[in-house]
């Protein structure tokens, strides 16, 4: 069962409870190869903490003795492991060695026998070479076994493997049918080859067009992914586990792996790592260290390996893990290929782009500008926010921010000699000034000179949007020329109530269109803050409606907010529906679990505030969402939604 804690991307913290322990994700479960035990699951325990591994039952299957051993006193036994142990079935030596005589329903009965807590279906390996047409036959195989496999699997997990080769519409035909099946962990498979030939971006679509489809409830594994490299892409595309072999592969050929790439020992001058090998250890002793090296070796690549799989999990809880993955992305062409690659799925990787982050916005390069923050920004702009009818609209260049502040005196300027409205040719695309408290404006780093792409993409929208939404006459400001302008064209001084605007901008932009009108009938006055000025809470004819936050510019609803959105704002607008049993807990103020969820607004996005109803839509609780709608359905473990107030009937 997958718990969510965290995300960023498509990547999740998450809790992954097994029969033996709980799997913390995004994790690595090192290739145990039981005829060959370099550094022994015991040792990797004490010296890596690891959660579980993974090992391979077709190989136990076929030696004797290992066999002997296993079906007498069980895997975890046999190698002296009481964590998670994942086996697979024998696909793999068929990609290296072509055919092995196996059955389907034999492999899973065995992984069964020895006590395997994750078994693996015998899925057909298909080659990245594999026409369409093979793919296909062989994808309809591996989902045939996925079927039987599921019937036998009994009180073991199973992982049935997304094939389906190179083809977007065979992987998204394998992710939706393995989804309609009882499967516990969706391994990507047939990728190995694409890594190993540097085929990053293939990988991301390949990736992509499964994960799309997959059942978000599940966790999902990239078979064979060992390389610390490329841990934070496919952390950000959403896989949850990893396992690998490479660090004993490598270390048998005397190559150390970093985050940035593998050396060979031979070729180093000095050792570039902090791990406990290297820190103990000269360059020169680890050269001479004789039939001992290998294990050292090993022993580093792991370090880094778990080293990276923890600085993955803490990007991912500091909203980091776009700009790591893309420094990562860096030091290899074939990398940055595959980060560009990432565009393609800009629609689907928005539906889970949070609404704020807890850091800033960090403009690391031209790419920076791709990531689905800005086009999500720009996409709940234009279809929310409701311009004020004005003559004139001013555009400021990008300044300090916040911009409104940059601006005080220019804005008081203007508006003493004409009714003038006032806008930011941001790096962020053209933004009403009222928005530059909100997430990502103001929480950004960005650089003051851009390049040319991004400098095109920002005028052409700048253009597009003058023409949609200025009424009256947009003026890019120019000093005292702007000023002398406004006054040319207007007859008297205008109004512009900054607080105002702002408040009504953002409850547009969080609840959607038109919610503004429908929170702020009446006599609206605010609290603000004494140290910084910013509003904190806004109440309408004395009541407390909504407060805004200080960290990313967006609103919590209070109780009386939330009556007013949900009296006015037609289902499934802004819900959450919870069974009528729970839903009087959520009304005494206890969180929203996933699995009591019925359906949700299919708009929410992470982060957004949510009223919680019941089946018959009475409202019980505002709090807000971690998850969108088909996470909300799916997972059957943890939070959904925290719930800050319970809501009593009036
Ligand atoms: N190990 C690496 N790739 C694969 C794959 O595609 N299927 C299975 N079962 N194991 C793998
Ligand atoms: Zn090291």
């Amino acid at each position: 069962m997958l718990e969510l804690r965290d995300r960023d991307g498509l990547s999740r913290i998450c809790r992954f409870k097994t029969r033996r322990n709980t799997v913390d994700t995004p994790n690595l479960l090192p290739v145990i190869n039981p005829n060959l035990l370099l550094i022994t699951p015991k040792e990797m325990v004490e010296e890596f903490g690891i959660q579980a591994l993974i090992t391979n039952s077709y190989i136990i299957k076929k030696n004797d003795d290992l066999r002997e051993r296993a079906l007498q006193s069980g895997l975890h036994d046999l190698l002296d492991f009481d964590g998670t142990i994942m086996t697979d079935s024998g696909t793999f030596q068929s990609h290296i060695y072509g055919e092995v005589p196996l059955d389907p329903l034999e492999i899973i009965e065995f992984q069964k026998t020895v006590g395997s807590d994750i078994g693996t279906i015998l899925d057909i390996f298909t080659e990245p070479e594999d026409k369409h047409d093979k793919a296909s036959k062989d994808l309809d195989i591996t989902l045939e076994r996925a079927k039987m496999s599921v019937e036998a699997k009994g009180d073991m997990l199973l992982a049935g493997t997304i094939q389906g080769g190179v083809f977007n519409d065979l992987r998204e035909i394998s992710a939706k049918e393995s989804s309609k099946l009882d499967i516990d962990l969706f391994p990507i498979g047939g990728v190995v080859p694409l890594m190993e030939k540097q085929h990053y971006a293939t990988l991301v679509d390949v990736v992509m067009s499964s994960k799309k489809h997959l059942d978000p409830g599940i966790p999902v594994h990239l078979f064979g992914c060992g390389h610390p490299l490329i841990f934070s892409l496919a952390a950000l595309m959403g896989c949850d586990l990893f396992d690998s072999a490479a660090y004993a592969k490598f270390a048998n050929k005397g190559r150390m792996m970093f985050p940035d790439g593998t050396r060979f020992l031979d070729e180093l001058q000095a050792l570039p790592c902090e791990c406990p090998v290297c820190s103990s250890h000269t360059v020169q002793e680890l050269k001479e260290a004789g039939p001992d090296k290998e294990k050292l070796l090993a022993r580093h690549n792991l370090h880094v390996s778990f080293a990276e799989i923890r600085r993955v999990r803490q990007a991912i809880v500091e909203g980091h893990l776009w700009e790591f993955t893309e420094t990562r992305c860096r030091n290899h062409p074939s990398l940055m290929e595959a980060f560009k690659r990432l565009a393609k799925y800009r629609d689907d990787l928005e539906r889970y782009e949070p609404l704020s982050r807890d850091l800033a916005f960090l403009h690391n390069s031209s790419l920076s500008h791709q990531r689905p923050t800005i086009s999500r920004f720009k996409k709940r702009m234009i279809q929310r926010y409701d311009q004020p009818d004005k003559p004139i609209y001013v555009i400021f260049p990008e300044s300090n921010k916040p911009y409104s502040r940059t601006h005080v005196d220019n804005i008081k300027n203007a508006v003493a000699l004409g009714d003038v409205h006032f806008w930011v040719d941001s790096y962020f695309g053209p933004v009403p000034i009222e928005l530059d408290e909100a997430y990502p404006l103001a929480q950004s780093m960005t650089p003051d000179r851009l390049e040319g792409a991004i400098l095109k993409e920002k005028d052409d929208l700048l253009k597009e949007f003058s023409e949609k939404y200025f009424k009256g006459q947009g003026i890019y400001w120019e000093g005292q020329e702007t000023l002398d302008n406004i006054a040319f064209l207007s007859s008297e001084p205008g109004n512009f109530d900054l607080d105002m605007l702002r408040v009504r901008a953002v409850a547009d932009l969080q609840f959607g269109k038109g919610s503004a009108d429908i929170l702020f009938q009446g006599q609206v006055t605010f609290k603000k803050s004494r140290k910084t000025g910013k509003i904190r809470n806004v109440m309408v004819d004395g009541d407390h409606i909504l407060s805004m936050r200080a960290g990313d510019g967006f609103f919590t609803l209070k109780p009386s907010g939330a009556r007013l959105l949900h009296k006015a704002l037609p289902g499934p607008k802004l819900r959450v529906i919870v069974d009528k049993e729970t839903a009087a807990f959520n009304q005494d103020g206890l969180n929203v679990f996933a699995k009591f969820v019925i359906d949700a607004d299919p708009e929410l996005i992470p982060g957004d505030e949510v009223l919680v109803v019941d089946e018959d839509d009475k409202l019980v609780a505002c709090g807000r969402t971690n998850m969108i709608r088909n996470e909300l359905i799916s997972f059957k473990a943890g939070i959904g939604i925290k719930v800050r107030d319970g809501i009593e009937p009036e």
